[in-house]
């Protein structure tokens, strides 16, 4: 266990705002965890600071579980369970099951963040959502200090959200996760159209899970930005989902409206279009802006404070309010 005091957070997070908290704990292994908990209250985990905003200096210790092994538990001849700590860079994961053609995680790659962030949101991209790979999260109860084993049914996961972030909000650290993938066989999923398109026009036809993690981050290379360059924390709110009715009536009068299906009485559609169409892709006030390339990112282009970016966010959901009636609910965590 490592403890600095007076530490910044401007490398902490991906928006890059510059603040810092009263003290930061490095936790490296499970005894450390044991070492550190239990406590009475809940104490500020981080992970790689990729969905936060901060909208000020923290007053408090923050919390990083830097384990980061990867071990294959068990396995037969179609699939593979692998042990993961929360500290892993999710990306890098991603990389290292692509090396031993292990499946079903491709379109999740280039994700910013860490393993053990991942399931909190359930992060989902290219058609393909965490929960369907998990086999088992690994978390400690923060008052008792007791390891519990979540299955996915536990996890009670849904869009971009979960147990973890709802019901059991505050109440785990999670320290490991497991993911059940494919050895062969791979189920590949191309069915979000850029992908498609993209594959296509390379002229692939039968990609290989690697051709898909491929084209997926030359996606996301093209229109998100790179928080090492400009500060973002990716979609900054969730899609709506709104009844289909409204939807109805929405794209009697727009065309371009796109929508996902939900169940039979509600879609989702794209924030990112809404905000769009709100005429603020490309808005910049000082430092503070909307990405160019997507609209539904905004950005730190050097010393944006993270209260001008919340403020934004706000102008925004209140234009796209007024335009649509549709609420925007944020994604990204604002503390
Ligand atoms: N669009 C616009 N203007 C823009 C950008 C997009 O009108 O500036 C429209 C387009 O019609 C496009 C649609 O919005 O077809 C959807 O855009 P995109 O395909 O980029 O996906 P998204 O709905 O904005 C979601 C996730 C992303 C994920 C992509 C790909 C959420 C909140 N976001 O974005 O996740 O990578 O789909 O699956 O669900 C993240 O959560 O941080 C994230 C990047």
């Amino acid at each position: 266990m490592i403890q600095y005091f007076n530490y910044s957070l401007k490398e902490c997070n991906s928006f890059g705002i510059d603040v810092s908290c009263d003290a930061m704990v490095f936790l490296e292994s499970k005894e450390d965890i044991e070492q550190y908990l239990p406590l009475d209250t809940s104490p500020f985990i981080i992970g790689s600071g990729s969905n936060i905003l901060f909208t000020d200096n923290v007053n408090a210790e923050l919390v990083k579980i830097v384990m980061s092994s990867i071990e294959v538990v068990e396995e037969d001849d179609d699939y593979v369970i692998v042990n993961v700590g929360a500290g892993m860079n999710w990306h890098e994961f991603v990389l290292w099951c692509l090396d031993h053609d292990y499946g079903g995680i491709e379109n999740l790659s280039y994700i910013p963040g860490t393993v053990g962030a991942a399931p909190i949101q359930n992060i989902g991209a290219y058609g393909v959502e965490l929960e369907t790979l998990i086999h088992q999260v690994d978390a400690y109860h923060i008052k008792s200090g007791k390891v519990k084993n979540f299955t996915r049914e536990d996890c009670e996961f849904a869009y971009r959200n979960s147990a973890f972030k709802s019901s059991l909000k505050g109440q785990y650290l999670i320290s490991e996760v497991q993911f059940c993938l494919t050895k062969k066989n791979h189920i590949k999923n191309t069915s979000y159209a850029p992908l498609q398109a993209l594959l296509q026009d390379k002229g692939i036809y039968e990609p290989s899970i690697q051709d898909i993690s491929q084209a997926v981050t030359e996606i996301r290379q093209s229109k998100l930005p790179d928080p090492l360059e400009i500060g973002n924390a990716g979609s900054f709110f969730k899609n709506p989902i709104i009844p289909i009715d409204q939807f109805t009536q929405l794209s009697a009068k727009h065309d371009s409206i796109k929508s996902y299906p939900v169940d039979d009485q509600s879609v989702k559609v794209p924030a990112a279009w809404l905000i769009d169409q709100c005429g603020w892709k490309g808005y910049r006030e000082g430092d503070i802006g909307v990405h160019e390339k997507h609209a539904l990112v905004l950005v730190n282009y050097g010393s944006a404070s993270g209260q001008g970016i919340l403020e934004l966010s706000e102008k925004i959901a209140r234009s796209v309010h007024k335009s649509f009636g549709i609420e925007l609910e944020r994604e990204v965590n604002v503390v």
